[in-house]
């Protein structure tokens, strides 16, 4: 069991209680005392990032289409709100950009990589990332790990997360295995065990499991020693680690 407090990570922001991937998710991730955010990204066709789950516009907004075929200025037209709720009319499909003025860079924030688009992802990011002065504080994830290696050749200062959803024999060796320097693990957190935990965090691999909700999946992932917990609830965990330390 350990004594340390897991990072807390919101979820596509406060994913359980606002519109995924929207600043208003993030806003409230943030007032719920998040210490961390994840989001995705894709690339709309005039190559800016913006943050979004899904390749298309249709499930989290009233558009429809791929994101990759539309322009910045197309796409800030569709409400990204009305879906989850009446009182988030107005919310757009966020930049990257907008989202690091919204968030100080006290806050971790977690950038998964959806897709590569044939490697223009990963230089728009890497040079995101070094004007905006974000490199410190971003983890750049992916389930696609070569896109993340690609990363880091490019840019050594980087720290990139490995995303998993698959029983890994050793996650640590594997994440050992990388010609570059891994800083993370990121695993599906029903396939952690505390041994996976205390291997890669003695080996200085920080570990974030994704996406745990429930309050005993919450308490043993912390008794476990797990370096952050992906949550839809932010302020569930907060409350939960408040109480356990009381
Ligand atoms: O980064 C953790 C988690 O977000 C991965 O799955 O589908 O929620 O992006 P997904
Ligand atoms: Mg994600």
């Amino acid at each position: 069991m350990s004594n340390k407090n897991p990072m807390i990570i919101a979820h596509r922001g406060a994913k359980g209680m606002a519109p995924e991937n929207t600043l208003a998710a993030f806003r409230l991730g943030l007032s719920q005392g998040c210490e961390g955010i994840e989001l995705d990204v894709h690339l709309t066709a005039d190559e800016v990032i913006v943050v979004c789950h899904d390749l298309t516009l249709d499930r989290t907004t009233n558009g429809k289409g791929l994101i990759v075929e539309k322009g910045l200025s197309e796409i800030k037209n569709y409400d990204a709100g009305s879906w989850f709720g009446d009182d988030f009319k107005g919310e757009t499909i966020p930049t990257l950009d907008e989202v690091f003025k919204l968030v100080p860079d006290t806050i971790m924030i977690n950038v998964e990589v959806k897709y590569s688009y044939e490697g223009r992802m990963e230089r728009k990011l890497v040079e995101m990332l070094r004007r905006s002065n974000r490199l410190n504080n971003v983890i750049i994830s992916s389930f696609d790990h070569k896109c993340v290696r690609r990363i880091k050749q490019m840019e050594p200062e980087a720290k990139i997360g490995l995303l998993y959803q698959s029983n890994l024999l050793d996650p640590t060796a594997y994440a050992h295995s990388f010609d570059v320097e891994v800083y993370s693990l990121h695993p599906y957190f029903q396939l952690l065990d505390i041994e996976d935990v205390r291997k890669a965090t003695e080996n200085g691999l920080y570990v974030y499991p994704y996406t745990a909700n429930e309050e005993k999946d919450l308490l043993q992932l912390s008794d476990f020693g797990v370096s952050g917990i992906i949550t839809d609830f932010p302020g569930r965990l907060k409350a939960l680690l408040k109480d356990r330390d009381s």
